[in-house]
């Protein structure tokens, strides 16, 4: 894995108010980064660091080598960012708002036309196109202001927040855009969220942070394999167990707990290594196996268990 950006010490104080904490972090190409947090943990903050447009107080960044805090119009060429807020012009057409910030980004005169017909296109505005923007729904506004971020082909996109006040179709429409930017087209991409359901879809990492301080970072399953030992398990049976297949699956060696839920059979197991033998010594004892299906944890599950107590917002909290 190459990585894309790593971040050292990333500090950045507001007066008293250390907004992030010596962030130490690695991105990699090609993956989705999933950066969740409450409000007011540090997450738009991260994104200004990372993209120079803020300056650490303490720390360091580099992007595909640049550093930050010194070569931030380096940086910025290769990164595309949506904002919280993006601006577009309401008056304007989406192709008028891609023409314009294309000639912002300077990006080449003889390529803009077709660049500017492949980000509609993509962004499923292609039949939309000369309508102003302030005729456009809010999700398709977003979808102009993703297109916006990528005109100019970043292989790094940071996304702050992109479904965020969107209703439940046009954050799917969003989501399934971020997923196709990832898999068909290889970007990277930074996704600031707390929708821990987006989250799950579409990152292969996540980093938990708080309060500035990134508490726990990695794939969803590896962080799930740290807080929890053992293994949940769910078995269908084709009818309820029988005393002798209770005592079979109740002796066996890493079998933790056994109950009867909704009519399934739940395992505590103390690992994968368990299944297999489990499964024989009911079908030994004459139980018949429909299906056998391992519970993962949600995202969700996983990001309570990091955040703990600290996992309400900060306007909960005051
Ligand atoms: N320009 C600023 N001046 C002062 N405080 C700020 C500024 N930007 C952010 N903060 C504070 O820094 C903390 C982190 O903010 P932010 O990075 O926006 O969090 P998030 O994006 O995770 O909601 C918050 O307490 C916020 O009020
Ligand atoms: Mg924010």
């Amino acid at each position: 894995m190459e990585p894309i950006l790593i971040a050292e010490g990333l500090t950045r104080h507001f007066g008293r108010l250390v907004a992030v904490d010596h962030l130490d972090l690695t991105v990699y190409r090609g993956e989705v980064f999933g950066f969740l947090g409450p409000n007011g943990a540090g997450k738009t903050t991260t994104i200004r660091l990372l993209n120079g447009i803020l300056r650490p107080t303490e720390g360091r960044a580099t992007l595909l080598g640049f550093d930050v805090a010194t070569q931030g119009d380096a940086v910025r060429r290769y990164t595309g960012v949506l904002t919280e807020n993006p601006s577009l012009y309401e008056h304007l057409t989406a192709r008028e708002n891609l023409r314009f910030y294309g000639d912002v980004y300077g990006y080449p005169e003889e390529k803009l036309p077709a660049r500017i017909e492949a980000v509609l296109e993509a962004m499923g505005l292609a039949d939309r196109a000369d309508e102003p923007v302030g005729a456009y729904s809010k999700g398709m506004k977003q979808r102009l202001a993703i297109g916006k971020a990528l005109l100019h082909e970043p292989p790094i996109l940071f996304l702050d927040e992109p479904t965020a006040g969107l209703d439940p179709a046009a954050a799917r429409a969003v989501t399934a855009m971020i997923a196709q930017l990832s898999h068909q087209e290889g970007r990277t991409i930074f996704l600031c969220t707390h929708n821990l359901t987006e989250a799950q879809r579409l990152c292969d990492r996540v980093g938990v942070i708080n309060r500035g301080v990134l508490q726990a970072v990695g794939a969803p399953a590896d962080l799930a394999r740290q807080l929890w030992s053992g293994l949940r398990v769910e078995m269908d049976l084709h009818s309820e167990p029988s005393g002798a297949v209770w005592a079979a699956i109740k002796a066996h060696r890493g079998v933790r707990q056994a109950s009867l839920v909704d009519g399934k059979v739940r395992l505590e197991l103390e690992s994968e290594e368990a299944i297999p033998g489990v499964i024989a010594a009911i079908v030994s004892a004459g139980g018949r196996i429909y299906s056998v299906m391992p519970e993962e944890h949600t995202l969700e599950e996983i990001y309570f268990e990091i955040q703990g107590a600290n996992g309400a917002s900060l306007e909960e909290r005051k």
